[in-house]
C-alpha cells in the first residue's frame, strides 16, 4: 500500500488517480491522522496545501517514523515543507509560478528522472519557493524561475518536487509517480478491483460498525455499487430507499425495484409519484422543475428517514467528478446541499456521511461493480438525470404526457438493445415537444405531438456528439412509434452536438 498525506491540496484525489492508474493501491489519510503502522506503507507521498508553511497554523506533522524508513515523495508544499523545517529556506516568490514550466534536469537521469525527456512540460502552482535546500539536499531539477524544482537527501530515498506529477498537463507525471513507485519504492502493481472491495469492505466495517445506514436508490450505476458495497460490510444495517418520482422510465420502478431485491438488499420501494406530479401541475420553467423535484425528494426521504429508528449514517453514491466539482472553484453545483441550505437542513442531512465511492471514476466504479457481480445489464445502464422525464417534457407536466413519452422512449430504448446498438451509445432518449403538428392517418387529418430523439456519444457528457443511427434502425423505430403511441404523429432525429446545444433539452 501506498499513503498519500494529505495537506488539503485541490489535487490530493488525482494523486491517488494516478496511482491507481498505475494499478498500485493507495490510502489517503489527513496529515494529523498518521496510520499507526505508517512503517508498513511501501512508499508515502506528501500532497500539495493551500497553507504556506511560513504561517504559523500551517500543517506540522511529525514525519520521524517515515523519513529515513520509507520511501519518501513530497510534491510542492511537501517539498517546502522538508526544506522549510530542516535547515533550508523557504520565501515567497518573486515571479508568479502558475501555469507550465519546463524542467531542466541535472541529475538522477537512472532514477527519479528515467525516461522522462529534458524540457518536459511541468504544472507549477504555488506562490512560496524554496531557496536553500535542507540539510543533505541535493538539487536534481530546475525550471526556468524555480532553481530547486526537485531534490533529494542524500542517505534516505526522500525526493521532493515543486511542480505537481499528478495533473494532466505535466506530462510526464505518470512517469515520475512510476519511478518513484516502482523503481525506487519497488511497490508492486497488483490493485485491482478486488483488493479495492475488500479494502473498502473492511474499511466500512471499521468505520460504521453495529449503526445503521440509510442510503438513497436511484436505479444509477453508482448508488447500486455503493449499496452493495455497503450490504457486504455491514448487511441488514443498510437501509436503502427508492423513490417513485412518477418520472421514470416505463416499468422501470418495479423492474428495478424487483432487481434490488433479487440482490439481496434491504430497500423500501416508495412510490410518491402524484406528490411530485401534483407539486410540478403547472410549473413550465425548466429550473423551477428540477427545483421542486429536489425538495419534494428532500421531503419524501426526509420522512422515510424518519420512519427509521437510530440511523447514524447516510450514504452516497458519490464519486470523484462529484468531488472535483464540489470543490472547484466555482463551488458545488445544483446538488441536493447547495439549494437547501436555506431552510435549515433537513433531519437525515445531519447525519454522517459515507461515501465509499468518492475516489473512483465512472469505469473503476463498474469494474468495482462487475468484480461484485452485478449484472453487466444494471451496470451498462446509460445515465439518466436525476428530475427524469421531467426535463424531457418541455413545458409543463401532466400525467397523461407522462404516459405518452414513457411509450416512446420504451420503443426506442428497447429497439437499441434489440439493435444491439444500446452499448455504442452513451445515453438516449426521447423528449415530448411542445407542439402539435398536421398529419394524415387514413382518410383523417390530424394534428397531435411531435417526438425528438436523442442519442448521443461521450465520455463524460461534459462534450458530446450525435450518434449516426442506420437509417433502417431510424426508420423501423419511428413507424413503431407513431403507430403505437396514440397522441404522436411525427418523429424527428436530433442532430445537434455539445456544444453548443446541450444533451437534454431543458
Ligand atoms: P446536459 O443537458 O447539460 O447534460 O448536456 C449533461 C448530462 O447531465 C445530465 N443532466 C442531469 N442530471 N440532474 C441530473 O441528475 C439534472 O438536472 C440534469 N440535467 C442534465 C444529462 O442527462 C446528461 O447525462
Amino acid at each position: 500500500n501506498v499513503l498519500i498525506l494529505d495537506f488539503g491540496s485541490q489535487y490530493t484525489q488525482l494523486i491517488a488517480r494516478r496511482v491507481r492508474e498505475l494499478n498500485i493501491y493507495c490510502e489517503i489519510h489527513p496529515f494529523n491522522k498518521i496510520p499507526e503502522n505508517v512503517e508498513t506503507f511501501k512508499a508515502v507521498i506528501l500532497s500539495g496545501s493551500p497553507f504556506s508553511v511560513r504561517n504559523e497554523d500551517a500543517p506540522h506533522p511529525d514525519l520521524s517514523k517515515i523519513r529515513g524508513k520509507v520511501p519518501l515523495l513530497a510534491v510542492c508544499y511537501g517539498a517546502q515543507y522538508l526544506a522549510h523545517f530542516h535547515g533550508g529556506k523557504v520565501e515567497p516568490s518573486e515571479t508568479r509560478e502558475y501555469g507550465r514550466a519546463n524542467l531542466s534536469i541535472i541529475k538522477d537521469k537512472e532514477r527519479l528522472f528515467e525516461a522522462i525527456t529534458e524540457n518536459s512540460q511541468v504544472w507549477m502552482s504555488h506562490s512560496d519557493t524554496i531557496k536553500e535546500l535542507p540539510e543533505n539536499g541535493v538539487r536534481l531539477a530546475s525550471t526556468q524561475d524555480v532553481l530547486n524544482a526537485a531534490y533529494r537527501i542524500e542517505g534516505e530515498e526522500t525526493f521532493a518536487i515543486q511542480f505537481h506529477p499528478e495533473v494532466y498537463h505535466s506530462t510526464d507525471g505518470k512517469q515520475l509517480l512510476e519511478n518513484f513507485l516502482v523503481k525506487i519504492a519497488k511497490v508492486k502493481q497488483e490493485w485491482t478491483p478486488g483488493a479495492f472491495v475488500d479494502n473498502t469492505v473492511a474499511e466500512l466495517k471499521e468505520k460504521i460498525g453495529d449503526d445503521k445506514v440509510v442510503l438513497g436508490l436511484s436505479g444509477g450505476v453508482d448508488s447500486t455499487v455503493a449499496a452493495v458495497l455497503l450490504h457486504k460490510a455491514i448487511g441488514k444495517n443498510l437501509y436503502c430507499i427508492f423513490v417513485n418520482n412518477g418520472l421514470l422510465r416505463k416499468n422501470e420502478f418495479d423492474s428495478v425495484l424487483d432487481q434490488y431485491k433479487d440482490m439481496g438488499l434491504n430497500v423500501k420501494g416508495v412510490d410518491s409519484s402524484a406528490r411530485f406530479l401534483d407539486a410540478l401541475a403547472g410549473k413550465s420553467d425548466p429550473e423551477e422543475k428540477r427545483k421542486t423535484i429536489g425538495r419534494v425528494f428532500i421531503e419524501v426521504f426526509d420522512d422515510e428517514a424518519h420512519l427509521l429508528d437510530d440511523v447514524k449514517f447516510l450514504a452516497q453514491g458519490t464519486i470523484y467528478p462529484d468531488v472535483i466539482e464540489s470543490i472547484s472553484v466555482n463551488g458545488p453545483s445544483a446538488t441536493i446541499k447547495s439549494h437547501h441550505n436555506v431552510g435549515g437542513l433537513p433531519d437525515f442531512m445531519k447525519l454522517k456521511v459515507v461515501e465509499p465511492l468518492r475516489m473512483l471514476f465512472k469505469d473503476e466504479v463498474r469494474r468495482v461493480g462487475a468484480e461484485m457481480g452485478i449484472d453487466p445489464e444494471l451496470l451498462g445502464r446509460h445515465p439518466f438525470p436525476g428530475p427524469g422525464l421531467a426535463i424531457r417534457i418541455l413545458g409543463d407536466i401532466t400525467p397523461e404526457k407522462v404516459r405518452v413519452l414513457q411509450e416512446v422512449d420504451h420503443i426506442f430504448i428497447q429497439g437499441l438493445k434489440d439493435w444491439m446498438l444500446y452499448d455504442k451509445v452513451w445515453q438516449a432518449g426521447a423528449i415530448l415537444l411542445p407542439i402539435n403538428s398536421v398529419g394524415v392517418m387514413g382518410d383523417e387529418r390530424t394534428y397531435e405531438k411531435v417526438v425528438a430523439l436523442r442519442a448521443v456519444e461521450s465520455t463524460d457528457g461534459m462534450t458530446a456528439d450525435w450518434v449516426n443511427l442506420p437509417y433502417d434502425f431510424l426508420q423501423k423505430i419511428s413507424n413503431t412509434i407513431i403507430n403505437r403511441v396514440k397522441g404522436v404523429n411525427r418523429v424527428v432525429y436530433d442532430i445537434s452536438s455539445k456544444p453548443p446545444a446541450t444533451i437534454e433539452w431543458e
